[in-house]
């Protein structure tokens, strides 16, 4: 971001669901941020929208205490003063048009700072159920028309939808009000430093990307692991689960990203035509595929980090016989020239042994006649490891000559660390998506086609576990996860890379 010099086009940005969580712990702070990069304009003002009965001070003030919190902004700073000070708000019951009129009023009466027809910014901070109704509402309100080279555009949180269906169903909804190209559907994750990365890393080094491939790739494994467990979010978890919440989305991202083709150029289009086609060749999962190369897992009590963890069918809000699922493990094939064969295995979970998201490729094993006298499980397998959280970074291990008159072997590393070669900008994740919203960039932002290729992919396993009670098999909080995700990987003689490494940097 550093590098990025220009401010971005006069705005004002709306957001909906101005009191939440999402608003407080990121969206602001993202802004301060970027604020403090030079990258906001001059003439840029923030209108939040929700249901409260406050004026704009009481809003601002709101905020105080949630920048200390959550950023570096203290009362006096002047980056944060000038944010504040372009904070205004507005009551408003988000399924009632009134609210939109009075909006449309108030962009008006901003007009000095973008103009009655100007850039407009919607942010859907809300729950998903008021996704399709407020677009609805903006798009009779006649707040979506572009006019005068001016844009309107919306941000659109995750979850989009809750399967296929509804996610066809949300994207024709937006569609008949608005063009794709105002519609930027936000993956938080693609806002990661190291994600973004994982480009720049494969088709921007001459040395890895002629070995990425069948050829001399074994398998990939992508982790996203946490320790949280579903805290306070039971209502929504419980219809929910793992599968849902994490896989179509984060763990697709992460998947695309490592098995693209290079485009043709870093444009939006370009990279997203890419990335698709990666989703359109995943083999799709017959029934049989279903139960065999998926395992699903619910935490049972235990301890994280030392701390005890209730089960999670004893959390707030989750049902007492809940069959639904914190961890999933999955194996995927992508059945084109440069993939066929090789397996992808995904797994994610809640109340694990550590908190860690990497992308693991192990490259094939060297022909090993010379070393025939060494059981095969004692050479070191070539990973190349992509950190993506909490550390960030590159590692390759390789074996070694140990010193000595005999030839025995020792696995060894080479490691990047980011902060090692980097100052890192206080981040939350979000200053590049809203930035590049604001300069109407797409790249890091899903197309309909995307979304609805994630969901087609993993629905016949929502279909196939609807059918009857499926069991998820039980794993303790604080451990790897369930028995079962070790045999998916054993069946194939593969193992997962493991997670506690007993604060060993790996
Ligand atoms: C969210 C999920 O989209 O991503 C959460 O709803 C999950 O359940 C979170 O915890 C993980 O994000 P991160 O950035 O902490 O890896």
């Amino acid at each position: 971001m550093a590098d990025r010099v220009q401010p971005a086009p006069p705005c004002v940005l709306v957001i909906f669901g101005a009191a939440g969580d999402l608003t407080k712990r990121l969206l602001v702070p993202a802004l301060y941020n970027l604020r403090r990069s030079k990258l906001l304009p001059e003439e840029f003002s923030i209108v939040g929208v929700a249901r409260a009965e406050k004026d704009d001070e009481a809003f601002r003030r709101d905020f105080d205490e949630s920048m200390r919190k959550f950023s570096s902004a203290s009362e006096n700073e002047a980056d944060w003063k000038w944010l504040r000070e372009r904070m205004s708000y507005l009551k408003g019951d988000l399924e009632d048009a009134e609210t939109y009129q009075a909006l449309g009023k108030r962009l008006v009466q901003s007009g000095g700072r973008a103009g009655p027809s100007g850039n407009v910014l919607f942010y859907l901070a809300t729950p998903p159920a008021v996704f399709a109704p407020v677009i609805g509402q903006l798009g009779r309100a006649e707040l979506l028309r572009e006019q005068d080279g001016n844009w309107r555009r919306v941000i659109i949180e995750k979850p989009f939808g809750t399967d296929l269906r509804s996610a066809q169903e949300l994207n024709r909804q937006i569609l008949s009000v608005m063009s794709e190209n105002q519609i930027y559907r936000i993956d938080h994750y693609l806002g990661k430093e190291t994600v973004q990365n994982i480009m720049v890393f494969r088709f921007g080094n001459g040395i890895f990307e002629p070995l990425w491939n069948r050829n001399h790739i074994d398998h990939v494994q992508i982790t996203v692991a946490e320790t949280v467990g579903v805290e306070t979010r039971g209502k929504f978890y419980d219809a929910t689960g793992a599968l849902r919440d994490m896989v179509p989305n984060h763990l697709f991202q992460l998947l695309e990203l490592v098995a693209m083709e290079p485009p043709t150029c870093f444009a939006a289009d370009a990279v997203r035509t890419e990335k698709g086609k990666v989703l359109e060749a995943v083999h799709p999962f017959g029934k049989a595929d279903a139960l065999r190369n998926v395992v699903r897992g619910q935490y049972g009590s235990g301890a994280v980090n030392g701390k005890a963890v209730k089960a999670y069918r004893e959390s707030p809000e989750v049902a007492p016989d809940s069959a639904m699922e914190t961890y999933v493990a999955l194996k995927v094939m992508i059945d084109n020239w440069r993939w066929a064969g090789v397996p992808f295995y995904l797994r994610t979970g809640k109340a694990l042994v550590t908190r860690r998201s990497e992308i693991v490729i192990r490259f094939k094993q060297a022909p090993f006649a010379l070393f025939r006298d060494t059981p095969v499980e004692r050479l070191t397998p070539n990973d190349l490891v992509l950190h993506i959280q909490p550390e960030e970074g590159v590692t390759l291990s390789f074996g070694a000559k140990k010193p000595g008159p005999k030839v025995t072997m020792g696995g060894v590393q080479m490691r990047f660390d980011y902060k090692d070669y980097f100052e890192a900008a206080p981040s939350t994740g979000y200053e590049t998506l809203v930035y590049d919203c604001m300069t109407g960039d797409t790249t890091l932002f899903k197309r309909a086609e995307e979304i609805e290729a994630g969901w087609r992919i993993v629905q016949p396993l929502l279909d196939a576990w609807s059918k009857d009670r499926n069991e998820p098999a039980a794993y303790p909080a604080g451990s790897e996860g369930p028995a079962e995700a070790n045999e998916l990987m054993a069946r194939d003689g593969r193992q997962w890379r493991p997670l506690d490494q007993n604060g060993k940097k790996s």
